[in-house]
């Protein structure tokens, strides 16, 4: 067997591997569908030549199976949330503030925990047995990842101890230690086998394995920080609670408890210095409030616990030069430059595109092409040219210059006086904001028409399958199996996604729509408001302004919309298909409450608080956790203290149990 083969289908196996994680898992390919399918024959080829056997995990084994489609999904207990981000002492103090504000004058204090940068695991114990361990996903379910979980020599099959509650999630981080990931990429290296740009990435290629035992070879590690569901009375403060999965045979992490935020702040510089001698690799400090009863009263805004805020450690900065700048069109026709970089390693990553944001931006930091510009990276967020190195630029630096004309469609470019964003004229009929409505339409969040990936999105717009969002539910299983890459059972599974998706809300259907300015938030207060398609439609712009949070400017978005003759069109061909919701029996217009704010406090005897909280949310009203002039009234159950004592100071009417019983029979 000659040694050329063989390197040669190992260079094309780590090449096709790069390629298909950046196509299925990044959504990012750097490399035209035809180019990728001639390296696939050629390895195919090759390894019809060897007389080595071909290995579970070869690209030529995998085809067609997006990753997504490779592990089953699961659906956690409870959601799993992210944190929010603290970039200075100063948002760390602003954190503090609020929570002292929401929890009024009761006592707690903080826990500080090193920020693994590893990948969130949920673990499922039933019966004190290790049942499902699924990947975070998008907070709600993941990737099922079991068989590969129990290679994980830190992670209990069982839990040991007396007392294991029947159901229980563990959540924490799964990491890969420095010195694995040294030892690992040696033995890449030897074997001609890809190198993992850091111990995250080696660490999630390791898990999504197909096969365990490459799971089992890998030398993962695990720290608990968390638990889900069944979790109920497990301990009563963040330390007890590592306390007690310790004593059930899970690792934790070392953690400080302390009294304010002046001690988390000189707590973040301790870890800092400490950061480069831990034997995995850190991104920040998560502060947490201690007490768990309190995590209740604080609640979370969007995805993120009010309790917690991640502390994040600098953005790395390395210098390199600016080739070139391309324009890339957005959905609201929006113009990005987009630096083009010789490639440089940014905290561990290889980069060679940053965003310049807009040409206001550029002017600021007189930023030109050829120069010598230091880039940033911080965590997950898109590199960002940060300044330029004037003193170290040449004489052939080129001023970067707004085309005239979108470099997609060739529609004129506008700039709105007083707007940093100049835009593509073209609407619709440029293909680029095409693409982007349709991205935007199917996503999780909107339409969530699962499998229908940005690939496909462009594979269907290209051979012209689709020429608007209403196309894909005419969409048929066998015009999508004539597509390249595209095997009958994926064919069948985008087509299913797609007629699940019909049945939705009304506020995810307005949020899908991509009505410029309206945001998730903004899509959800419309349809609370006037809980019906027909009657957002009829609003003119002085009702729109009575919805919480729309201003003149979004109105205008909503009603110049609704108002265009062709979305109307696309909107009916939408509702022809099949697209439908909950009608929801009570807008928001006739809601007695709306625009109320209630604060509860003591026992209700009667009533516990949560459905309290839901009945007064029906009926419009807002309820909040701490006490201030603006409080419409406080409801004080049995043992109220504080917060009662601070109604009446403030003058704020308190009502008791009997009160709101009246107030709800509204
Ligand atoms: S607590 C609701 N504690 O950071 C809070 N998360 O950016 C749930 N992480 O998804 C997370 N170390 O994967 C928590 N000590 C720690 C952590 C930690 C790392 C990760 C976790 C989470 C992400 C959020």
């Amino acid at each position: 067997m000659s040694g050329a083969l063989q390197a040669r289908i190992a260079a094309l196996r780590a090449e096709l591997k790069e390629h298909n994680y950046r196509y299925y898992v990044l959504d990012a390919p750097e490399i035209p569908d035809a180019e990728y399918d001639r390296k696939l024959r050629e390895l195919q080829k090759l390894e019809a030549e060897s007389d080595e056997p071909v290995p579970a995990d070869s690209p030529t084994q995998l085809v067609g199976a997006p990753l997504g489609e490779r592990f089953s999904t699961r659906t956690h207990g409870m959601p799993l949330l992210s944190l929010a981000n603290a970039f200075d002492a100063d948002e760390v103090r602003d954190f503090d503030k609020r929570v002292h504000k929401l929890l009024d004058e009761t006592p707690f204090s903080y826990i500080a925990e090193p920020k693994i940068d590893g990948l969130a695991i949920n673990l499922r114990y039933e019966q004190g047995f290790l049942t499902v361990a699924a990947t975070r996903g998008d907070g709600r379910t993941g990737e099922d990842v079991t068989d590969n979980v129990r290679t994980i020599s830190g992670i209990p099959w069982r839990l040991s101890g007396d007392d294991i509650p029947q159901l229980l999630e563990v959540r924490g981080e799964v990491y890969m230690a420095k010195t694995a990931f040294a030892a690992l990429n040696r033995a890449q290296l030897d074997a001609g086998e890809k190198i993992f740009a850091n111990p995250r990435n080696a660490a999630a290629g390791s898990l999504r394995q197909l096969d365990a035992k490459v799971t089992a070879s890998r030398s993962l590690g695990f720290f608990a920080y968390g638990i889900g569901e069944g979790g109920k009375g497990f301990a009563e403060t963040q330390f007890d609670l590592l306390m007690r999965l310790q004593g059930m045979n899970f690792a934790v992490q070392t953690v400080a408890v302390l009294p304010d935020v002046d001690a988390l702040i000189a707590h973040y510089c301790s870890i800092l210095e400490r950061r480069s001698s831990m034997d995995y690799d850190i991104d920040g400090v998560v502060y947490k409030v201690n007490e768990l009863a309190l995590h209740d009263e604080l609640g979370a805004v969007a995805r993120s616990p009010r309790w917690a805020i991640a502390h994040k450690f600098p953005a790395e900065e390395v210098q390199t030069r600016l080739l070139d700048v391309d324009f890339q069109v957005g959905r609201t026709g929006a113009l990005t430059p987009v630096a083009r970089l010789q490639a440089v390693a940014v905290g561990g990553v290889m980069v060679s595109n940053a965003t310049l944001h807009n040409m206001d931006e550029i002017r600021r930091k007189d930023v030109r092409i050829g120069d010598v510009v230091v880039v940033r990276r911080a965590g997950d967020v898109i590199p960002e040219v940060a300044c330029v190195l004037t003193d170290k630029r040449g004489n052939d630096a080129r001023e970067i210059e707004l085309p005239d004309v979108c470099p997609v469609c060739g529609s004129a470019v506008v700039q709105i006086e007083n707007e940093a964003v100049a835009r593509c004229s073209g609407g619709l009929f440029c293909s680029a904001q095409l693409k982007e409505a349709i991205r935007h339409f199917v996503s999780r969040r909107a339409m969530d028409v699962d499998g229908l990936g940005n690939k496909l999105v462009e594979q269907l717009l290209d051979v012209q399958l689709i020429s608007h969002v209403d196309g894909i539910y005419r969409l048929q299983a066998e015009q999508l199996v004539a597509l390249p890459r595209m095997g009958e059972k994926s064919a069948a599974n985008v087509i299913a996604a797609i007629e699940t998706s019909k049945k939705t809300t009304l506020a995810r259907f307005i949020y899908a729509l991509g009505i410029r300015e309206v945001g998730e938030a903004t899509a959800a207060s419309l349809a609370r408001y006037f809980a019906s398609l027909e009657a957002l439609i009829q609003a003119d712009t002085d009702v729109l302004q009575d919805v919480p949070d729309v201003g003149p400017v979004v109105a205008g978005y909503v009603q110049t919309f609704f108002a265009q003759t062709h979305n109307r069109e696309v909107l009916q061909r939408l509702l022809d298909a099949g697209i439908h919701w909950p009608e929801s029996n009570m807008p928001e217009q006739k809601r007695p409450l709306v625009g109320k704010t209630y604060v509860l406090t003591g026992t209700l005897p009667v009533m516990d608080r949560s459905e309290a909280k839901e009945r007064l949310a029906a009926l419009g009203a807002k309820v909040a956790s701490s006490v201030s002039a603006k409080t419409t009234a406080v409801i004080a159950g049995e043992k109220a203290g504080s917060k009662r004592a601070k109604a009446e100071a403030l003058g704020v009417p308190v009502l008791s149990e009997q009160d709101l019983l009246k107030l709800l029979e509204n």
